[in-house]
């Protein structure tokens, strides 16, 4: 089930261009005098209308306390002051006005959240992420992220995959520590998972593994949770560090963490470019 929400407004044009160019919404659906705007899972209609609907105060949310500062950047002149730590409602926030006077507020949360995103914003939006909050992550976060790597797909349906989560600080150094910046991010992050293959179970290891290390950072973004996968580790010594069976494949090991900021996307080509006449 989906849901817009519907607001009238006395100058389409202007609050359209408002909402798209210094919000950021991009435009979903245009009809005959009303605009759909989309922010990740955020349906918003504006109709034009003799009068406006101002009193409401809508609320966009970041994944991190950095995009609410760039926010804040961009609208500090109608911002009531900069970001701060509700402690009430343990979220980190500011509020602004939009051209038309409704009360808009910029916020992350400071604590786990259910999954809430659309597809698109999980495809689109997914980072590696290499800093982290320290905020420790619930075992029901963990399990629900769990839950849905469970819908990895595998050859001949092995099932062959399993994870290893490590939250010995020692551990995670050692493990940040073997491949110097590539590994690092290790070291910041509340936990780090290893995603393995027994290949008793499947005759595509390698295959099995990256599939499921791949639907295991989705499932964590969904969960709000950051990842990044480190690769060429020397894969003897990981095995050693997490007693993990020598004949097993590793896929990777990743930090697992809430994200203390996302970077930018990194430039990507346009999808010409990976369709081959
Ligand atoms: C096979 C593979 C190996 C990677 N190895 C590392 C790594 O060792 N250290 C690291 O910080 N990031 C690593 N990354 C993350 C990439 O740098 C990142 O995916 C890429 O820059 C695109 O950014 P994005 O994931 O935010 O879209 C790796 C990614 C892949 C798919």
């Amino acid at each position: 089930m989906s849901g817009i929400t519907f607001l009238k407004t006395e100058d389409l044009e202007q609050i359209i261009s408002f909402y798209k160019e210094i919000i950021g919404m991009e435009e979903w659906v245009v009809q005959s005098g009303c605009t759909i705007l989309k922010h990740g899972n955020m349906l918003l209609g504006f109709c034009q209308a003799p009068v406006s609907d101002i009193e409401v105060t809508l609320t966009f949310f970041y994944s991190d306390p950095k995009s609410v500062d760039s926010m804040h950047e961009i609208l500090e002149d109608t911002a009531d002051g900069p970001p701060s730590v509700n402690e009430r409602y343990n979220i980190y926030n500011f509020f602004a006005v939009d051209p038309e006077g409704r009360t808009l507020e910029f916020q992350t949360f400071r604590h786990e959240l259910p999954p809430y995103m659309d597809g698109e914003e999980l495809l689109k939006g997914r980072r590696s992420v290499r800093h982290y909050l320290d905020i420790t992550i619930s075992q029901e976060v963990l399990d629900s992220v769990f839950d849905l790597c469970r819908y990895s797909p595998t050859s001949m349906n092995s099932q062959s995959y399993y994870f290893k989560v490590i939250n010995h600080a020692s551990t995670k150094s050692d493990l940040a520590a073997v491949r110097g910046t590539s590994s690092a991010p290790i070291d910041g992050a509340p936990l780090a998972v290893s995603i393995c293959v027994d290949p008793k179970l499947t005759k595509r290891p390698m295959q099995d593994g990256c599939i499921a290390a791949y639907h295991f950072t989705l499932s964590a973004w969904l969960h709000g949770l950051g990842t990044c996968w480190i690769a060429d580790m020397d894969r003897d010594s990981v095995k050693d560090m997490l007693g993990i069976d020598k004949d097993h494949h590793v896929a990777t090991v990743t930090p697992l963490g809430y994200p203390a900021d996302v970077p930018e996307i990194p430039e990507r080509k346009p999808a010409e470019y990976f369709i081959k006449k």
